[in-house]
């Protein structure tokens, strides 16, 4: 069985083909046939930050090429030949119209990749509905309608953050990849969650997949926009996360003197009884330090140990807390996920500190290229969804920005 993954959440599009193998089998071997991300990275980075309308008209722009690219890659298209493959009827050009009302650009550009291609053996959509940036995630799910219904297949809505979550279980076995979580069964239930991305950063109580519970989240800013904002008070660009990861990672070659900043940062909410996080804090205190270091010592090695200073401040909260309420609901296993988890320093003092405190508790990440927004973990989300795919009609499938987990 084929399934193609896609997410418009925020600024990446992105389009996955899966193939699972033994669909019926508990342990579903997975083969990623192709995962494409345009990044919208350099367009952003000039305004500092995603600026949804613009993200919203690359979406509309980029999606038919990334498809194309995605079935391209996983060998799932054929170009019709004179005569193969039907023409579009009129019927169907006029509901196509209907569900791409507001974007004409991106129904054009399906019209021509329909007219050339033949139907792929895709046998379902699954596409992100939330939570994101709504104008971006309607682009992806009215392109997943149009699609799905002339292709007449099923579409199944996924929730990012689930995506994120079982982006964890999606573990590399030699070339392909294996869906492994039935490997595990019990032993793995109850899991602690930390989704850490650009919009979120929560502590997630899992039963199982889809029996979830938020026990703690950001009062303020997420942990990637702690990255994103004080990487830019810095002068960094964006995204802050791999800039500040680059940075942190060569303080520790820095002669002693360099390596000191006027004050430690805060580590706010540590201390806090609660599972909560705050990050506009230290954002601040970034700030305020910035501006007290006279100009002529914001030299590059500051920066380095400004950088290494914010990333370490996140971390050490990420690692209290998420320890803390692993103990505290008797957690078997954890799972580390969201585009700060691209962060090796993170992964790599977690993975110190759960061998040192809690031996028992296993460690779950994404494979490399699967940390950040991806089709792949949304088309494994929608597996995990199947039996509650919606078929025709799917005109009550809606997008929210806010939706939870
Ligand atoms: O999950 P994601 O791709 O998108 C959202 O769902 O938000 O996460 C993007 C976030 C950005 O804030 C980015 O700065 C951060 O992940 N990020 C990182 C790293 N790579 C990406 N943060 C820290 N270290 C990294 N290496
Ligand atoms: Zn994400």
């Amino acid at each position: 069985m084929l399934i193609l993954g896609v997410d418009t959440s925020c600024d990446d599009t992105s389009i996955a083909t899966l193939k699972i193998k033994n669909q019926k089998s508990k342990i579903k071997d997975i083969e990623v046939l192709s995962s494409v991300v345009s990044s919208q990275e350099k367009l952003h980075a000039k305004y500092g930050g995603v600026w949804p309308a613009m993200a919203q008209r690359e979406h509309e722009k980029n999606l038919v090429f990334v498809l194309e690219k995605a079935l391209k890659e996983a060998k799932s298209i054929g170009q019709k030949e004179n005569g193969n493959g039907k023409k579009i009827t009129e019927k169907k050009q006029k509901t196509l119209s209907k569900i791409l009302e507001r974007e004409p650009l991106l129904k054009e550009n399906l019209l021509k990749f329909l007219n050339k291609y033949q139907k792929p053996k895709i046998e379902a959509i699954a596409v992100t509905i939330g939570p994101g940036l709504e104008p971006c995630l309607w682009q992806g799910l009215n392109f997943a309608k149009a699609l799905a219904f002339m292709w007449e297949i099923p579409i199944i809505p996924v929730n990012h953050l689930e995506g994120h979550l079982v982006s964890c279980f999606l573990q590399k076995t030699g070339k392909n990849f294996q869906f492994s979580i039935f490997n595990f069964q019990k032993k793995i239930w109850p899991a602690m969650g930390l989704i850490v991305s650009g919009g979120h950063t929560q502590l997630v109580l899992i039963k199982k997949i889809g029996d979830y519970k938020i026990i703690g989240q950001t009062l303020d800013d997420a942990a990637g926009e702690c990255f994103d904002k004080t990487a830019r008070i810095l002068g960094l660009g964006y995204p802050g996360g791999p800039k500040i990861a680059t940075l942190a990672a060569k303080a520790t070659s820095l002669p002693t003197p360099n390596y000191q900043i006027p004050n430690n940062l805060p580590r706010p909410m540590m201390s806090s009884k609660n599972f909560d996080f705050s990050f506009s804090g230290l954002k601040t205190a970034v700030l305020y330090t910035w501006q007290k270091i006279p100009q002529k010592q914001k030299t590059s090695k500051m920066k380095t140990a400004l950088a290494h200073e914010i990333q370490q401040a996140i971390i050490d909260v990420l690692l209290h807390k998420a320890i803390r309420a692993a103990s505290t609901f008797k957690a078997k296993s954890f799972l580390l996920c969201g585009g700060v988890s691209a962060n090796k320093e993170l992964r790599k003092q977690f993975s110190e500190k759960l061998k040192a405190e809690k031996p028992s508790l296993g460690l779950l990440t994404a494979e490399n290229g699967f940390f950040t927004d991806n089709g792949a973990m949304i088309a494994l989300s929608g597996l995990c969804n199947l039996k509650k795919k919606q078929k025709f009609p799917f005109k009550n499938i809606r997008a929210n920005g806010n939706l939870n987990i």
